[in-house]
């Protein structure tokens, strides 16, 4: 072989290595993408889709569901492994002109005949019957009580309280504006907060304001760094009783003047965390493990300070409770991921297997507070609580709603992956999220009405109401794919018991 042809069977070889290397570097950096810390959600939303739809060609599959117009999400084109990972971070429809979910309208009370689409009897029913708690307790509601202990007593087994009820009404001004009569910090928590007694000897956990409403969760905090904001737990208690799940306490924003109102109460170990910035404002810093210093104290404007304040629940010995480890609990490990967020079949291998999610209502108590935590965006989920009073398959309660409503413009996925692993839910709250979606009134509206006569309204800035829209059209986008891949039947549990239409129908009741 002469030189040059030599030269030139080394180069193109050298090339080929060159190219061959130049390929597997590209596949090792997408494949660090999905694993490493910071992937694109989005994209585990594409891979679960894609995981997920592929059922559909060997699955049971509704007789309607291929008249379905698309709505799901569309597949990325498999190029995007590689590229252009960064344009699918955020499910949003936003852009489009809004997609009325017409292949969901008939599983909704719009439709008269919804009832053909469902399992009938139900998967399971409560009983009517609701005790309160002065029922298990056996004592009788005196108009004479304060409205803290009506409050009280009138916690029942699948609701804090009835729908627009007066007492809880009261209650609010009350807190709002009854006398403070003590203040004590909260022991044992990770973030400043005190526990006020107000004249008639109601107890409210307060809950301060840090940061002006505009200012975002900043972006290199993790979701168990986050301060906590007031105005999530105003605004949660609101979408709660929205959403008709009415189990998270009554809660009310209040200005107290930290001078008069508090520093006066206060023990000597909060005493000595008073100080005067050298602004001239009045602040504090508490006891706590984080956050409870003088760069991070809580300061007057000099002396006024906004917080929430949330009604104190029933000692525990009263309204027994306890703590349950959710199974979505988040890793809270900087650099861990929990087994939920990559594992697909999480739901249908882990959870609807064991109990208390293999019957009864748990599960889809928990798929409310999921869709609750995605449209506020809270991710420190980590324990919800059980009522054992009423014995089993009460509702849950929603405490620590406080890291809520921390980015507007981001839709965090993973909240609302529970809901796709699991494709349940009520369709009592299924027909809530569509009639916000198509209005007349949406969500956006109902919680700006809602929250107009807070004292310190407005709650939250017009950003984060319209990211409720946008949030309830992402939801209805999974249960939209949820009903493509399976039987409308079983994603859907027909709760709507009191609807007019059906009101004379003998219904066959089934024990659970
Ligand atoms: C990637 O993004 C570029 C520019 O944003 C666009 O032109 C291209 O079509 C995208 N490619 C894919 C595969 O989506
Ligand atoms: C409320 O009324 C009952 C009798 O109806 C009375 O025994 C009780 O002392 C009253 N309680 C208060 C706080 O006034
Ligand atoms: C708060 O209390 C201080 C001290 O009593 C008082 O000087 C101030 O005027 C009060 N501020 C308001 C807004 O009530
Ligand atoms: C309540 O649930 C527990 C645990 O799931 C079960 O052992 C018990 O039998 C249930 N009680 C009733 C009355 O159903
Ligand atoms: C239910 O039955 C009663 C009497 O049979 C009738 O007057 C009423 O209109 C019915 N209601 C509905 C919603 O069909």
């Amino acid at each position: 072989m002469k030189l040059s042809q030599r030269l030139c069977v080394i180069f193109s070889v050298l090339f080929t290595v060159f190219l061959v290397i130049c390929f597997v570097e590209n596949e090792l950096k997408s494949s660090d993408l999905t694993e490493g810390e910071n992937s694109a959600h989005g994209r585990q939303h594409f891979i679960f889709h894609r995981r997920f739809l592929n059922r559909d060609e060997n699955s049971k599959i509704s007789a309607e569901a291929p008249n379905h117009p698309m709505n799901v999400i569309p597949l990325p084109p498999k190029s995007s492994n590689k590229k252009n990972v960064s344009t699918t971070t955020t499910v949003s429809t936003t852009k489009e002109p809004r997609d009325e979910f017409l292949d969901l309208r008939k599983y909704t009370t719009l439709n008269p005949n919804f009832r053909q689409y469902m399992e009938w009897p139900p998967y399971f029913r409560l009983p009517k019957h609701n005790p309160t708690l002065a029922d298990v307790l056996k004592v009788r509601i005196r108009p004479n009580m304060t409205n803290w202990e009506k409050f009280h007593l009138q916690i029942s087994k699948y609701y804090l309280f009835p729908e627009n009820s007066k007492v809880v009404e009261d209650l609010m001004h009350d807190m709002a504006t009854q006398k403070i009569i003590g203040v004590e910090q909260l022991p044992g928590g990770t973030q400043l907060k005190l526990i006020l007694t107000m004249e008639d000897g109601a107890k409210a956990l307060f809950k301060p304001m840090r940061f002006p409403r505009e200012v975002e969760t900043l972006p290199n905090h993790f979701y168990f760094t986050d301060f906590e904001r007031h105005v999530s737990e105003i605004a949660s208690f609101h979408l709660d009783k929205l959403l008709g799940l009415r189990r998270t306490p009554p809660c009310v924003g209040r200005k107290v003047n930290i001078s008069e109102e508090l520093y006066p109460l206060v023990e000597p170990d909060l005493h000595k965390t008073f100080f005067i910035s050298p602004a001239g404002n009045v602040c504090f810093h508490g006891q706590c493990t984080y956050y409870c210093d003088t760069s991070h104290a809580i300061c007057g404007d000099p002396h006024m300070l906004e917080g929430s304040l949330s009604i104190w629940l029933p000692p525990r010995n009263v309204l027994e409770r306890k703590p349950i480890r959710s199974p979505w609990r988040r890793s809270y490990n900087k650099r861990r991921k929990a087994a939920w967020e990559t594992d697909s079949f999480y739901c249908v291998n882990q959870v609807k297997t064991v109990a208390p999610y293999d019957h009864g209502r748990r599960l889809y108590d928990l798929m409310d507070l999921h869709i609750m935590d995605y449209l506020t965006g809270n991710m420190d989920r980590h324990h919800y609580d059980e009522v054992q009073n009423f014995g089993n398959d009460s509702a849950l309660i929603h405490l620590d709603n406080g890291r809520g409503f921390g980015k507007h413009s981001h839709d965090e996925f993973t909240i609302i992956l529970p809901l796709l692993q699991c494709c349940v839910i009520r369709l009592s709250t299924f027909n809530r999220l569509y009639s916000f979606h198509v209005g007349p009134k949406r969500l956006s509206d109902l919680m700006r009405e809602s929250m107009a006569n807070d004292p310190v309204a407005p709650v939250l800035i017009e950003p984060h109401l319209k990211a409720l829209d946008r949030r309830v059209a992402n939801v209805l986008e999974c249960i939209s794919s949820c009903v493509k891949v399976n039987e409308p039947a079983g994603v859907l549990l027909d709760d709507v018991l009191d609807f007019p239409f059906f009101r004379n129908m003998t219904i066959k009741i089934v024990p659970d």
